[in-house]
């Protein structure tokens, strides 16, 4: 696993931003996992900038998101499906996009769905993941064991908690999700992983050095061959 400490957050998105371009120019036809949330927000604008300034070009490549809310409507503005299209997808060009879907009558076949999808793209070259205060990647919630696919999970109450911030109230935030899981995550061939903030600090380093648990998602990671995490120096100053 690699540490990569950034002197603040827009340095950390710069940096992230510099390897998807990177991924791009090595595979014009990537495969892109992507996570929402607070923290890739600076990324996916360093990105669009890019875009415009004609120094990439999402042409031929293709996003798969982490995980949506569920049940969700897509035009609900908490949707991951609308923050998606706010924040990157109506600004740059991929050829094709993907969020599991929180309309689906059916959660499991949703799912398995999903993962084929995964498949038959020939997997994830490039995953970018945030991580919750508790260590969950996508919504792999802190638990007794790690599940290997895309499923459908409810939300950890410190989950429900931190994302409150989002909604006008918490007793809105939904109390489901549908996620790539562990399995998922893990078969993409590269991972960035992005933590901002003093609050990320304890798992960061818990994720880093402590043991591989699924009480700590995260900490998986440390047995994947390409993982770098990118830090700013609050979030990683205790790795
Ligand atoms: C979002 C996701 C989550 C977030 C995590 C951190 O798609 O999968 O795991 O990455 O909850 O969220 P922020 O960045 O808001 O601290």
């Amino acid at each position: 696993m690699k540490v990569l400490v950034q002197k603040n957050y827009e340095e950390l998105s710069k940096k992230a931003a510099e390897i998807i371009k990177a991924q791009l120019a090595e595979k014009p036809d990537s495969v892109f996992g992507l996570a929402t949330g607070g923290t890739p927000g600076g990324t996916y604008e360093e990105i669009i900038r890019m875009y415009k300034a004609g120094e990439v070009d999402f042409s031929r490549a293709t996003a798969f998101n982490l995980d949506e809310y569920y049940p969700i409507k897509k035009t609900s503005d908490q949707s991951y499906y609308y923050f998606m299209q706010k924040n990157l997808f109506d600004h740059v060009n991929f050829a094709k996009t993907f969020i599991p879907n929180g309309e689906a009558a059916d959660a499991a076949t949703e799912c398995a769905a999903y993962d084929e999808k995964i498949a038959a793209h020939g997997g994830i070259d490039l995953q970018i993941l945030g991580i919750g205060g508790n260590g969950h990647i996508g919504f792999n919630e802190p638990g007794d064991e790690f599940i290997a696919a895309t499923h459908h999970t409810p939300l950890d109450e410190s989950t429900i908690k931190a994302n409150a911030r989002f909604f006008a109230d918490v007793s809105e935030v939904p109390r489901h999700s549908l996620t790539m899981g562990i399995g998922t995550i893990m078969q993409a061939k590269k991972i960035i992983l992005l933590a901002s903030g003093a609050g990320k600090a304890d798992i960061i380093q818990k994720t880093v050095r402590g043991a591989i648990t699924p009480q700590v998602p995260a900490s998986v990671l440390q047995l994947h061959p390409n993982v770098t995490i990118i830090a700013d120096t609050e979030a990683g100053k205790l790795v």
